[in-house]
């Protein structure tokens, strides 16, 4: 009470000098119906951790919001949490915040007029507005502290960003829903966004992300302990609480945090990831522990009806057993959205149930629930049932609670390595082998079989087990010493609060630790001399820097495309080996695949997908074949090369800088789908190197980054500049290196420049395509290419702005400033010819050739 006491007292005297003093800051929490809050005043929450005012956007608009007070992203621009007025924002600094006489909270603009207003409709006698330490603002009676009783709470209105506490669901007796919707650009534009994370309650509630209003990722039903499709995701620990709450009344997501000092937060970004930001105190940063979607088996439905999505196999889209591709052209070429169907039609009552592990459960918009039943009772449900198709506990906890029935098609199953849940999929018995499957007739007997074998296999166990002991004790301690040693990441746990990114890291390792255990794609290095006729002249396909590619056919009619490095690489078998099993795993369908390798005493071979289309400079820069490239093919080859680099930068598991990026490396399927190439071999060859080979900048000239070029400092920005030219060539037609025009000053990029300069850009574009193209389209590529280009690494922007620029027409985009490279093109060069486009280059050569040029 005494504290209550003097916290009025101190509002109050606050409260007298504000009035005098209307224009400086309140430096306190509340705002009475006496007070207003003009643009350039703020309130702050009790313990200074929150803020609430206006900020004005990069379009000089004002907004309300709220922010931390002590934290910033990269650019030290403030971290905001929440924003009212995100559609209607003010348009210049005049206007200001109050509580209207009915009791609203209202933005009046400068011209007296409520712009927002939080439309409240309980009138009461003495409102006053609090910011709390949460970040939760509210308007409450002047005595009433109550949260039940609050009159209205910016926790009920979320913006792009869930706070410890704030729910994300619904009130199913009001009808009332929050979720969260991405700014339309993040940190620069706040007004609502393509992307929202929502609840969707019924059948077994999960929460989807839409882009637009179609779902492109979902995570999956709450199975007690976490969501289904977030297997990373740990139990509760002290200091994160995650909670999922479901009665008649309401149905909500929500997590708390032990200690107030720490902050964590969930956001949807502009480009609609789903992260959570976590503030590292020593390092003054935001840390990014986890995000979806992750993969390509995170993308919604991306296997179809009955497919399994599993990013360790090969294709990523398997069939449920029992079941065959509908369409397996479409299949065969990598797209599984058709889904599967099934080898034998059900009968019903002789159906059987296949069980199904570490999966994510299939979409559960329209399935049956009952919280009470279990696991026998639920297959004996779903047997008696015909139009079931499967069956699964709700919980995990407990060692299984809760029935889930599935009665129509299982759509957007993925298989992991660890940590899904159990499935039984409904087949027909003639699809059944016995192995791995769980009939439910004669269940009583089939218990006591399995239990007179578990009884049996334990006993066998433990005998083996007591000679064991007694005959090699010593040894066994050591064996069980070293697993335990092994597992031990729970010790690491200073920072268990991001469960998420601990348990990430731990798979992360154990998925290296168990690299040997992985089966590594070997080809039998006299499989490929057969497929390729002995790398035969007439299967090469062509020369690089690394070796020799040949085109090869496997037995099975597979065509393959396979590298041949050449033999000083100067990497050993081992770490080939390792670097080969990561770079397996990368999937993406704009990235060429490499199915494997093979290795014959020192010599090491990769084997790839074959691209019937070859590579993208055989086509462009071809007088005869270019027109060939309309501008909707270019459009496409362009976003896609940028979707599989974002891909290359963005996957957690290991960020990959191409470091090569170029028109020979982008190969073209059958449908002129572009797909990069050599992704990984920038790292193979680039990182594992003797210390004298470390400073060796590989890449080629005209496509490096000045940077990177002079100093060998790479990024993923100087991937960024290579993309820009590569833009810019695929517009032009034209090449970088080699470009001539009536200007020989200039080289491609400069051309680009002084076009863009004289509001001539579209004069870029190759003669060869004819009048079909949009304008503002290549205006915007042209653009985005430039922004790649520039010459400070800072300024270029990082792939998940450009995919943003390419994919919408509204983004905004800022105006390139110079490139890098512009001007002076190299004398040398010119004798260089072009046939020769493969060669890399070495640091030395380059700064000389650069010292030439000046
Ligand atoms: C704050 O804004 C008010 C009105 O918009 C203005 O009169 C005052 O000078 C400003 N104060 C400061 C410190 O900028
Ligand atoms: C800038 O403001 C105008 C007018 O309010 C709006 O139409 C436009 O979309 C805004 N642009 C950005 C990038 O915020
Ligand atoms: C308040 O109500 C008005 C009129 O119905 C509506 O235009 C406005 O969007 C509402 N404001 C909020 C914050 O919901
Ligand atoms: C909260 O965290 C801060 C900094 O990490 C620490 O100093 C403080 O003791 C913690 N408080 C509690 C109650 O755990
Ligand atoms: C759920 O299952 C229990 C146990 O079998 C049964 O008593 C109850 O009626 C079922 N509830 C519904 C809604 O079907
Ligand atoms: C099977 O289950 C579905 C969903 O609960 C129900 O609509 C249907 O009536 C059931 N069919 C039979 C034959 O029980």
């Amino acid at each position: 009470m005494g504290e209550g006491g003097s916290t009025t007292l101190l509002t109050f005297s606050l409260f007298c000098f504000t009035t005098f003093l209307s224009t400086l800051s309140l430096s306190t929490d509340t705002l009475t119906t006496s007070q207003l809050l003009t643009t350039n005043q703020t309130l702050s929450s009790r313990n200074a951790i929150f803020q609430l005012g206006f900020f004005s956007s990069t379009n000089s608009t004002w907004y309300l919001a709220i922010w931390y007070k002590t934290t910033h992203d990269e650019d030290g621009d403030k971290t905001v949490v929440w924003v009212a007025n995100r559609d209607t924002p003010l348009e210049n600094p005049t206007g200001f915040l109050k509580i209207s006489n009915q009791g609203n909270l209202v933005i009046i603009d400068q011209s007296q007029k409520p712009l927002w207003s939080s439309n409240q409709t309980t009138t009461n006698e003495n409102p006053v507005l609090q910011l709390l330490d949460s970040g939760n603002l509210v308007l409450r009676e002047a005595n009433e502290n109550d949260p039940t009783k609050f009159l209205w709470q910016s926790f009920d209105y979320p913006t792009d960003t869930l706070l410890p506490g704030m729910k994300l669901g619904w009130n199913l007796d009001t009808g009332s829903e929050k979720h969260i919707t991405s700014w339309r650009v993040t940190n620069q534009d706040p007004s609502s966004g393509d992307f929202s994370f929502k609840l969707d309650y019924r059948g077994l509630p999960e929460i989807f992300l839409y882009n637009k209003g179609e779902r492109i990722y979902r995570s999956g039903p709450w199975n007690g302990e976490r969501f289904s499709g977030v297997p990373e995701m740990q139990p509760v620990t002290d200091s994160i609480k995650f909670t999922f709450f479901v009665d008649q009344h309401e149905v909500y997501y929500t997590f708390s945090i032990g200690n107030q000092s720490l902050f964590s937060r969930l956001c949807v970004s502009s480009v609609g990831e789903l992260q959570r930001l976590t503030w590292i105190q020593s390092t003054q940063a935001w840390n990014k522990f986890w995000y979806a979607p992750k993969d390509q088996c995170d993308i919604y439905k991306e296997c179809g009806p009955y497919g399994i999505c599993d990013t360790n196999a090969s294709p990523v889209c398997q069939c449920v057993r029992g079941f065959r591709p509908k369409n397996p052209q479409a299949w065969n070429l990598r797209d599984g959205s058709d889904g599967c169907v099934r080898n034998t039609e059900l009968e019903c009552g002789s159906d059987r149930f296949l069980h199904m592990r570490n999966v994510k459960l299939p979409e559960t918009t329209s399935v049956f629930v009952n919280r009470s039943m279990d696991l026998t009772e639920c297959g004996d449900l779903c047997h008696g049932n015909c139009s079931c198709t499967a069956y699964a506990n709700i919980e995990i906890t407990n060692g299984g609670t809760g029935c889930v029935i599935w009665v129509s098609e299982l759509l957007d199953i993925r298989q992991y390595p660890a940590g899904g849940q159990d499935l039984y999929v409904r087949l027909a018995a003639s699809d059944v082998d016995d192995i791995g499957f769980e009939g439910v007739s004669d269940k009583a007997n089939n218990t006591a079989k399995v239990v007179g074998i578990i009884v049996c296999a334990a006993a066998f166990i433990l005998l083996v087990l007591g000679i064991c002991i007694l005959w090699k004790k010593r040894k066994l301690q050591w064996i069980l010493k070293g697993k335990s040693e092994h597992r031990g990441f729970p010790e690491r746990s200073q920072d268990l609060l991001m469960n998420e990114v601990v348990f990430s890291s731990n798979r992360e390792q154990s998925s290296e630790r168990n690299l040997d255990d992985l089966e590594l794609p070997l080809f039998d290095f006299n499989t490929i001399t057969v497929a390729t006729n002995n790398f035969s002249e007439e299967h090469k396909l062509g020369q690089g820097g690394f070796g020799s590619v040949y085109k090869g056919r496997l037995m099975e009619g597979q065509d393959i495309a396979v590298k041949r490095l050449s033999k000083n690489s100067g990497q050993g078998i081992e770490e080939f080996k390792n670097e080969v099993k990561l770079i397996v795993k990368l999937q993406h369908r704009n990235l060429v695949r490499l199915l494997g390798c093979s290795i014959q005493m020192d010599e090491k071979m990769l084997v790839y997908e074959y691209m019937e289309n070859r590579s993208l400079d055989a086509i462009l820069f071809d007088k005869a074949k270019r027109s060939s490239l309309d501008w909707k093919r270019r459009f496409n080859i362009i976003c896609g090369i940028a979707r599989g680099l974002l891909y290359l930068h963005h996957d957690s598991r290991f960020r990959i800088i191409h470091r090569d990026l170029k028109a020979s490396n982008i190969l073209l399927d059958r449908e002129m789908n572009p797909k990069i190439s050599d992704f990984g071999m920038a790292r193979i060859f680039g990182t594992d190197q003797t210390e004298a080979n470390t400073m060796r900048v590989v890449g080629t000239y005209g496509y490096m980054s000045p940077e990177y070029a002079m100093d060998g400092i790479f990024s993923v920005k100087s991937d960024v500049f290579s993309f820009g030219v590569l833009v810019l060539e695929i517009i032009s037609g034209k090449k970088n290196r080699g470009f001539y025009s009536v200007n020989k000053e200039l080289n491609l990029l400069g051309h680009a420049w002084k076009l863009w300069k004289e509001e001539n850009a579209l004069e870029l574009i190759d003669s060869s395509i004819d009048n079909s193209y949009s304008p503002s389209e290549v205006h915007r590529c042209i653009q985005v290419g430039l922004l790649c280009v520039q010459e400070r690494a800072e300024d270029r922007p990082t792939m998940s702005s450009v995919v943003l620029m390419l994919s919408s027409d509204t983004a905004s985009m800022p105006q390139p400033k110079n490139p890098g490279f512009c001007l002076g093109r190299n004398p040398t060069e010119t004798d260089s010819s072009s046939s020769k486009q493969d060669e890399s280059f070495t640091v030395n050569q380059v700064t000389v050739t650069m010292l030439d040029a000046r």
